[in-house]
């Protein structure tokens, strides 16, 4: 998809309309030593503050867009291949799609970072359907147009812990000179106090985890977890969920598996958009793919610390009927 730079005077407009509400919100500091602003009851990262305000103001859902939406460093990269490999399937070869040219954040645009003007967000009209968008946006946060029209949603998820060290590793690799990269338990203190981009987790997750069980057709819940142990299974209901359902033939031929394959962690590390290329706000891309395993946050987190998270977990996401594997099992990398 082509972007278009934004012009001068329409950035000018953009910071004069939203300067003077964002000054006025609380702050406090991210992981990466970044600015998180206290907006609509989330933490919102400095760095897309201006581009959620558009996109809650200009961005007109259509009733088939696909909107896949996560917290970071919940298997976004992921999702995104997959959900763009399923839809596309029948305009581009698993050889020649332009995911590899492109990369999954090329192909598929965030919603609060890639688009920074109302006039971009016009022209969104003009992409062939059905669109697909991403977002880290919380779900009490989105637009009434995605959440009152037929677009669906497909949110992933992923156990806190891993979520949090992945979040943290890659704060640190991303961060601007003149940020301080926080502690490994500065920046756990915080997380667990609700304190980083687009968190609170548990309000994060409950908000589409509520709306999944109230829509199930609009909105499709997955965990990064559940994935990992049985992707093809994940690829056919990803596929029925989005209306782009495998057909006979395609479960013989074994596209499943073979979209499993193009979409792994191993095969997309080695795409030339990975190795070379660059993610949303110039962030290379190879940043996105780390090492893509479960239970990984054992390797660098106390038992204490593993039990606060998971204390929390119960506490605040227990009542609504959303579990995770705790520690014993995600050592086993379940
Ligand atoms: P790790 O840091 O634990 O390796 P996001 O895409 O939401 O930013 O999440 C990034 C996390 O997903 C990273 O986790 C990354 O390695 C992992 N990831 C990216 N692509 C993946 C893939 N194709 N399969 C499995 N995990 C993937």
């Amino acid at each position: 998809m082509e972007r278009r730079e934004t012009t001068d005077q329409e950035a000018e407009q953009m910071d004069v309309e939203s300067q003077d509400l964002v000054q006025n919100l609380p702050t406090e500091i991210g992981m990466g030593g970044n600015i998180l602003y206290q907006y609509q009851g989330f933490w919102c990262p400095k760095l897309s503050i201006n581009g959620m305000m558009l996109f809650q103001q200009h961005f007109e859902a259509q009733k088939t867009d696909i909107i896949l939406a996560s917290i970071p460093k919940s298997g976004t990269t992921w999702l995104k291949a997959l959900a763009y490999t399923i839809v596309n399937r029948s305009h581009y070869s698993l050889e020649e799609s332009p995911l590899f040219t492109n990369g999954p954040h090329g192909v598929v645009p965030f919603l609060e970072f890639d688009f920074s003007s109302e006039n971009q967000f016009q022209e969104l009209d003009k992409l062939a359907k059905p669109r697909i968008f991403g977002t880290h946006s919380p779900y009490m946060a989105l637009p009434c147009s995605v959440k009152d029209s037929a677009a669906r949603i497909v949110y992933v998820c992923r156990n806190p812990l891993d979520m949090f060290i992945s979040y943290w590793k890659f704060s640190g690799n991303i961060r601007k000179e003149n940020e301080k990269h926080l502690s490994l338990e500065d920046a756990f203190d915080k997380f667990c106090q609700g304190v980083h981009g687009y968190g609170p987790f548990w309000d994060h997750l409950s908000g589409y985890w509520k709306a999944s069980t109230e829509t199930p057709d609009k909105v499709l819940f997955l965990k990064y977890e559940d994935m990992k142990k049985n992707s093809v299974f994940h690829i056919k209901k990803l596929a029925d969920f989005l209306g782009f359902p495998f057909s006979v033939d395609e479960e013989k031929q074994g596209l499943m598996e073979e979209i499993s394959r193009v979409c792994s962690f191993e095969s997309m590390k080695n795409y030339e958009a990975t190795k070379s290329g660059t993610g949303p706000l110039g962030i290379p891309a190879s940043a996105f793919l780390r090492k893509g395993k479960v239970g990984d946050s054992l390797n660098y987190l106390t038992p204490s610390m593993v039990g606060r998270v998971e204390n929390l977990i119960q506490k605040k996401l227990q009542v609504s009927g959303l579990s995770f594997c705790m520690s014993d099992k995600l050592q086993n990398g379940v």
